[in-house]
């Protein structure tokens, strides 16, 4: 796997291909990948290779890919596995440019095929060739065309490109597709990705005019960061759609800090999706029906939707679904209310939704579809329809294609309810362009997909990375140094706060005493009342062996205090080994909060924020965000997105609390966590957040 490349044009319109194994036996991979190839009118050169026969299908084959005469683009390999490196090594003598390895018996089968995959990753290194797969169907292009698989079929040409993890799932999705007939500009199946991988495609796909739209069927991100990358900056001009099968092993391995267990297992992926502007779907279904709409609908200028219908139920339904989305329900200027009183029957509904009633024929639609996409108060239109004995389908699709025709700018979508007597309207409005479902809650949430796309890609583009100049990394180091050469992963809280103070992160004053007399004159110098709290990096519940005491006020106090903690701990803790005891200035109550950091194994860092305090766990008013990347306006969104943000802005006459020195300490905290790999874990809890800054009351780090 390599950095960010240029192009993938070559690949998807080679002027030459190559079939490795390509065999005269019917039924053999090697034979369907090459009947594909010739079916799909691919116009460029076709070479055949196969030691033993001299033509097939027509075609002239050759031994070897160094025979051919001419370049060759692209090499599509379908030789079984032990004969692949030797075949690639020949095409990468013969300076072919792409492999697609269809071949199976690699990383999936075990540490043999693990071998052979990494052998083959670095004979493509080695000549500079980019490969597909192993372990893939192949790839298509529809405007090229193009059909390098052994699926039984190609698609229609169209406007989405496909990326999936899986290649059962690529034949399954195009056979549906051609029933359904939903188009495709590219077909991407990537196997194993021992080099191209997803992140490729979607710089590729962006880039490419024919595709409007992007659908990934994920299992796993190999390279989390770049993955991110290239969706944030794909995304800003194509949408990308995600559906994601199972669940990554990272997050909740670490159930030690309260940022470890409340980190689900599928909690990054989601983070990810949520910065790199995709939008996840959670069903295949929804997933077309999105892309349907992005390919042929604008995005709503705003999120106000008018309901046109003939039926009640339905249209109280469509209204319900909208009112439980992003969208909500437009109100309409007089205008357009007297416009649909003077077209419509007294009994109709001239208010949204717009009820033109059961006996309606084409005319109320077309009446009432002209008032409300003038209505500068609506964004969008949904269109429901159930065949009534009067009303008539075909006629109704017709005025809503003219309609939209008008109002370019404004996305139209309809629900046809119903089967055999709406299948022609249906059919009608799919081919020029209206995406039309069979009930409204699928169209609503194509809507809402439409409207959500909107937000991401106007969204202001993330700047250069946000850092702080003001960090002393080398104290940090000093601190890591010391920790490991003392063999502990867990820091004591004083180390701890060494830490965060480095970056900037306000603390509670807070030193180790080591003695009863050290305790008091650290007391003594930050002035009373103070905390102790015992220092061990065995102890994870302090309090619960007595090694907390709060509010000493006097020297006498504060030595008592010391000796009492160590004595309580040695009673319930015998063999712990203890440091001493922190002695912390009281502070003044704030509102608490938390901030965390958790790691995933693909996507890095995972930065939480949220309520904090011994609840954290039973509240679970949290939100996380990928330490890479982050911006301030995502770590103010963070913010917002709790229900702590009601709190910091002042609740029940208080004044609101320092916003912006909280979203300082998130961004620190990210910079430490990049800066710094080996903190695996890192909680602050609690933050006390004041009307004028902060301070950290506890904080624990592990290093790996
Ligand atoms: N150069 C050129 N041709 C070669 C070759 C070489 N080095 N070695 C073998 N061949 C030829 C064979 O002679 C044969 O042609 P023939 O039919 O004229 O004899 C052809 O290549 C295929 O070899 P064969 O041994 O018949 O293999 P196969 O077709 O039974 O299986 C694969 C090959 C690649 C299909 C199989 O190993 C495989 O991986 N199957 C799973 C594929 C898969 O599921 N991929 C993932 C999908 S998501």
């Amino acid at each position: 796997m390599r950095g960010p490349m240029i192009s993938l044009e070559r690949l998807f319109r080679p002027r030459s291909v190559a079939v490795v194994g390509a065999s005269k036996t019917p039924g053999k991979i090697g034979h369907a990948v090459l009947v594909n190839l010739v079916a799909s009118g691919f116009r460029g050169a076709i070479y055949p290779i196969n030691p033993k026969e001299e033509e097939i299908e027509g075609l002239k084959a050759y031994p070897r890919v160094t025979d051919v005469p001419g370049p060759v683009d692209v090499a599509v390999i379908c030789v079984p596995a032990p004969a692949v490196n030797a075949v690639a090594e020949e095409c990468g003598r013969a300076g072919v440019g792409y492999l697609v390895v269809i071949t199976a018996g690699f990383k999936e089968t075990g540490r043999e095929g693990a071998e052979r995959e990494k052998a083959l990753a670095a004979i493509c290194r080695q000549y500079g060739m980019r490969m597909v797969g192993p372990n893939c169907l192949g790839i298509m292009d529809t405007s090229t065309p193009m059909n390098a698989t052994f699926s039984a079929n190609f698609p229609f040409q169209g406007r989405i490109a496909f990326i999936s993890q899986s290649g059962a799932l690529c034949a399954a999705i195009l056979d549906w597709s051609l029933k359904r007939g939903i188009g495709f500009s590219k077909f991407i199946s990537v196997g194993n990705k021992a080099d191209l991988t997803e992140a490729d495609f979607i710089e590729d796909a962006a880039a490419d005019p024919q595709s409007k739209v992007i659908c990934l069927y994920l299992e796993s991100v190999e390279e989390g960061a770049r993955f991110v990358e290239a969706c944030r900056r794909a995304s800003r001009t194509t949408p990308i759609l995600v559906i994601k099968s199972g669940t990554s092993q990272a997050g909740a391995q670490a159930a030690s800090s309260h940022t470890g267990a409340l980190a689900g297992s599928d909690l990054a992926y989601e983070t990810a999706f949520r910065q790199a502007g995709v939008l996840r779907v959670h069903t295949m279904e929804e997933l077309f029906d999105l892309a349907q709409a992005f390919v042929r609908q604008p995005a709503p200028p705003g999120n106000r939707v008018a309901i046109v219908t003939n039926s009640g139920g339905p249209g109280v339904l469509a209204a319900d679904a909208i009112e439980n989305s992003p969208l909500t329900m437009a109100r309409f200027e007089k205008e357009t209310i007297d416009r649909l009183r003077k077209s419509l029957p007294a009994a109709a509904n001239v208010f949204n939704p717009v009820d033109v009633i059961g006996d309606a024929h084409w005319d109320r639609y077309d009446a009432a579809l002209g008032a409300v996409l003038d209505d500068p108060g609506v964004d969008g239109v949904l269109v429901v329809l159930t065949p009534t004995a009067t009303i008539e389908p075909d006629v109704v699709a017709e005025k809503i294609v003219e309609h939209h025709r008008r109002h370019p700018e404004k996305p139209v979508l309809a629900a046809f309810l119903g089967g055999a007597s709406v299948e022609e309207a249906t059919r009608y409005l799919l081919g020029n362009g209206i995406p039309c479902y069979p009930f409204p809650e699928p169209a609503v949430s194509a809507l809402a997909g439409l409207l959500r796309y909107r937000e991401l890609s106007t969204a202001p583009a993330a700047v250069e990375e946000w850092t702080f100049p003001d960090v002393d990394r080398a104290a940090v180091e000093e601190v890591f140094s010391y920790v490991r050469r003392d063999k502990r992963v867990v820091l004591l809280g004083s180390e701890a706060f060494r830490v965060a103070e480095s970056y900037g992160i306000p603390c509670a004053p807070s030193y180790l005493a080591t003695t009863p007399d050290a305790a008091r004159r650290l007391a003594e110098h930050m002035g009373f009342p103070v905390v102790l709290k015992v220092a061990s990096p065995q102890i994870l519940h302090k309090t619960d062996v007595g090694g907390v005491k709060v509010g000493l006020a006097t020297p006498e106090e504060v030595k008592r205090g010391f000796v009492d903690i160590m004595e309580s701990v040695h009673q319930h803790l015998p063999d712990s080994v203890v440091y001493g005891v922190e002695v912390q200035k009281m502070m003044p109550p704030g509102r608490e909060l938390i901030v965390g950091v958790t790691r995933d194994v693909q996507f890095g860092p995972l930065i939480m924020f949220g309520l904090g305090g011994v609840y954290v766990n039973l509240l679970k008013d949290v939100a996380f965000r990928l330490a890479h990347g982050l911006t301030r306006e995502e770590a103010h969104a963070m913010i917002r997105q709790t229900r702590a943000y009601t709190l910091l802005r002042g609740f029940r006459g208080e004044r609101p609390a320092d916003i912006e020195a909280l979203v300082d300490t998130i961004g620190r905290v990210a910079q430490l966590v990049r800066d710094f790999p080996e903190i695996t874990e890192m909680d602050i809890n609690p933050v006390f957040a004041y009307e004028k800054g902060l301070a950290a009351l506890d904080v624990k780090i592990t290093i790996r």
